[in-house]
């Protein structure tokens, strides 16, 4: 079969009304009285726990213009803002939906917004930002899907522009080829890292659903991720998204000469494994609804992964 490509832009721009249905961690933990904040060991939002691990690992007092590529509800920023008022803040957002929701919850702030896909921005936009943030938000890029592994014994002129740039990206940044015949890329995750890269911002933030996540050993028995290692699909309410393999956009960052630093959710928001959690992990939710969406919400703190990019 024929490869196809995966993409999200029609439903941005025309059909999304609420991101109610894909709950993002971010929104999960904005309200003060969610059930989920009870179990983290700080209770506090999303945007103030990404703050304060970013604090501890760069110049953050130094960073003072920060671009944020599909910031939904803007809560994210929201918080950045509490945190540190003299940031110059600049939102990119394809959905105009997402985008007037930004401007209302950042009305108190002087932000500037531009309603555009970021695969589209002129480069020269992104001059002079120190800091780069994309939070959930590589997986609606587009991927191109049940590539076979043939293409790479294909002759270049053989192929169409889409199948040259696969062969590209696997030389250019010398991804290990995939294990089985037919597999998933995140091109429009690529495009953007490199994109972004070439901007020259000496700080990147990348989060997103991974598919080369794990659990940690001591919890294994009581978090079950299996990882697919090739991009997965996710259907949502009118649109499919791909889980991204971060790997080959770490080996994009460092042929870029970025250092980086990798890792699961939990990272920035810790939990504390208690009896009530375990109790909970163990049954998987069964007893409670509330404690189902606990045990998802755990889940995902190792199924997402970040990566810190430094120049
Ligand atoms: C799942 S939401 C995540 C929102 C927010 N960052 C969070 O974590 O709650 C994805 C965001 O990316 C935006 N987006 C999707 N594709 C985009 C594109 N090509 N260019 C710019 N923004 C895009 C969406 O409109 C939305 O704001």
């Amino acid at each position: 079969m024929d490869y196809t490509i995966n993409s999200t832009k029609e439903y941005h721009l025309n059909q999304l009304n609420t991101l109610g249905w894909e709950l993002t961690i971010c929104n999960a933990l904005y309200p003060e009285n969610s059930p989920l904040r009870k179990h983290l060991r700080n209770n506090d939002s999303y945007g103030h726990l990404l703050y304060d691990y970013l604090y501890r690992l760069l110049p953050m007092g130094g960073i003072k213009k920060v671009i944020e590529i599909g910031g939904g509800y803007g809560y994210l920023m929201k918080d950045f803002l509490d945190r540190n008022e003299s940031l110059e803040v600049s939102m990119v957002d394809i959905s105009p939906y997402l985008l007037q929701k930004q401007k209302e919850t950042l009305r108190h702030h002087d932000v500037s917004y531009r309603e555009e896909d970021f695969l589209e921005v002129d480069p020269a936009v992104l001059a002079g930002f120190d800091l780069a943030v994309l939070n959930e938000n590589l997986g609606d890029f587009p991927t191109l899907t049940n590539l076979s592994c043939n293409i790479f014994e294909s002759a270049p002129e053989m192929i169409d522009p889409n199948l040259k740039r696969v062969q590209y990206v696997f030389e250019q940044y010398s991804f290990d080829r995939p294990k089985e015949e037919t597999f998933n890329l995140n091109i429009g995750a690529i495009n953007a890292l490199e994109k972004l890269c070439a901007s020259g911002i000496p700080y990147i933030y990348l989060g997103e659903h991974s598919c080369e996540a794990s659990a940690p050993q001591p919890l294994r028995h009581l978090i079950n991720i299996e990882s697919a290692e090739d991009p997965e699909k996710i259907s949502l309410m009118g649109h499919d998204e791909y889980s991204i393999k971060f790997s080959y956009l770490q080996q994009i960052a460092h042929a870029f000469n970025y250092a980086s630093i990798r890792g699961p959710f939990a990272d920035y928001v810790p939990f504390d494994v208690t009896e009530e959690l375990r109790f909970i992990m163990a049954s998987q939710g069964r007893y409670k609804d509330e404690d189902e969406v606990v045990c998802q919400f755990i889940e995902d703190l190792y199924k997402y992964e970040y990566l810190i990019l430094m120049k």
